[in-house]
């Protein structure tokens, strides 16, 4: 038995293995709408194995975008060029598909990340942020605006609209990204949040509006599709001194986000203050996963400079977590799992247009799962 190889159970959803595709921002998108690339993107990924793979961090809204180019599910035309993809993906592999939602607050109207990721000013092609206190993310940007309590409950709405369309589309998963200082994240976060009413101060004021974003989504989508949380599970500052997001607030969130009917925590961190000193290595937010398993009995994904097929393997043999995503591994090496099944003696799904691929030495490693074009 090859733990990383055994099926799972993530709500209704049957995942073939622990093995998921994290999501991953292109910013390829035209007004939000998924093009050529996204059909080349997710292809070459969902005919690598995986059991599960998410699609990119998706604005909830124009706003809600990172960059101009991000994806988005807030139109008609954005609904029509990702159904296209989704059917492109369903017609040539039997890998699960997640979409993770996503609102950037005062982390939007940015320059794509290969031209420097700067802060793009409102007459230039940016626009007006929003997030839960007017401070901005970096000294030298413009701030957010502040969101007035009235319009949180057209921001839920927005989540609401973008989860159903999902649903509409057939997504088998749901993820709501309350990570890497993005909006939700930037709510939970004394680091962005500094409001005085009932969604700042205190941790339960500071957890209401993601709690109840994910009420919203989760009474708007049918029981059998599950909706997860990514969280950022620390801020990596010391919070003694900077108040800010701990892990001990991580647990707490996860146990009532348990309680409300999350159907998993994938377990990032970081990405909400230029201060925050992040200690890099393999695995490097495994053990916050542990944590929260360990704590809440919840199903997590752990994720972050995951590379090896031996350490994922170890990570799901300990209980550390359920399933492992990665990132950057699986774009440098689309057939992660294939090689992953190879060393450890283990199959995956493979289309039967490349049986002939596989060498001598790494045995048998397609297995009785198998979709090709029909
Ligand atoms: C190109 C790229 C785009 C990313 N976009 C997203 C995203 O849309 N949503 C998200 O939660 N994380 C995003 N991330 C973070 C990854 O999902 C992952 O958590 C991180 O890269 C650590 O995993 P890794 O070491 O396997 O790359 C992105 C990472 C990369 C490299």
């Amino acid at each position: 038995m090859v733990p990383l190889f055994e099926p799972y159970q993530l709500g209704a959803v049957t995942l073939s293995n622990r093995i998921v595709v994290s999501p991953m921002c292109q910013y390829s998108a035209e007004e939000g709408s998924a093009t050529a690339w996204h059909h080349a993107h997710l292809a070459s990924l969902a005919l690598g194995g995986a059991a599960l793979l998410f699609v990119e961090a998706t604005a909830v809204s124009p706003e809600g975008r990172i960059t101009p180019h991000c994806l988005g599910l807030w139109s008609d035309a954005n609904e029509v060029a990702l159904g296209e993809v989704l059917a492109t993906l369903r017609a040539v592999s039997p890998i699960r598909i997640g979409i993770q939602l996503s609102h950037a607050g005062r982390k939007g109207s940015s320059e794509v990340p290969w031209r420097g990721g700067q802060l793009i000013p409102i007459g230039a092609g940016g626009w007006q942020t929003e997030a839960p206190s007017a401070l901005a993310h970096l000294d030298n940007e413009a701030p957010p605006r502040a969101l007035v309590e009235a319009e949180l409950p057209e921001l839920t709405a927005h989540f609401v609209r973008a989860a159903r369309r999902a649903v509409r589309l057939g997504f088998d998963a749901i993820e709501l990204h309350a990570a890497h200082g993005y909006l939700l994240h930037q709510f939970l976060s004394p680091i962005a949040n500094q409001r005085t009413d009932r969604y700042g101060g205190s941790l339960e004021n500071r957890m209401r509006f993601p709690l109840e974003v994910f009420d919203a989504v989760r009474a708007a989508v049918p029981e059998e599709i599950p909706v997860g949380v990514r969280i950022s599970a620390t801020d990596w500052l010391d919070a003694s001194t900077d108040p800010s997001w701990t892990l001990e607030q991580s647990v707490h969130f996860a146990e009532v986000l348990k309680a409300h009917g999350t159907a998993w925590i994938d377990v990032s961190s970081g990405g909400i203050s230029p201060r925050q000193k992040i200690v890099l290595g393999p695995g490097y937010q495994v053990p916050f996963a542990a944590r929260i398993k360990e704590m809440t009995g919840l199903p997590t994904i752990a994720v972050g400079l995951i590379t090896e097929a031996k350490e994922a393997n170890a990570i799901v043999a300990r209980g550390e977590a359920d399933c492992v995503a990665l990132a950057r591994a699986m774009l440098y090496d689309p057939r992660w799992a294939w090689h992953a099944a190879a060393e450890l003696g283990a199959t995956v799904p493979g289309p039967e247009q490349y049986w002939r691929a596989l060498p001598k030495s790494a045995g048998r490693v397609f297995g009785d799962i198998h979709i090709g074009m029909r």
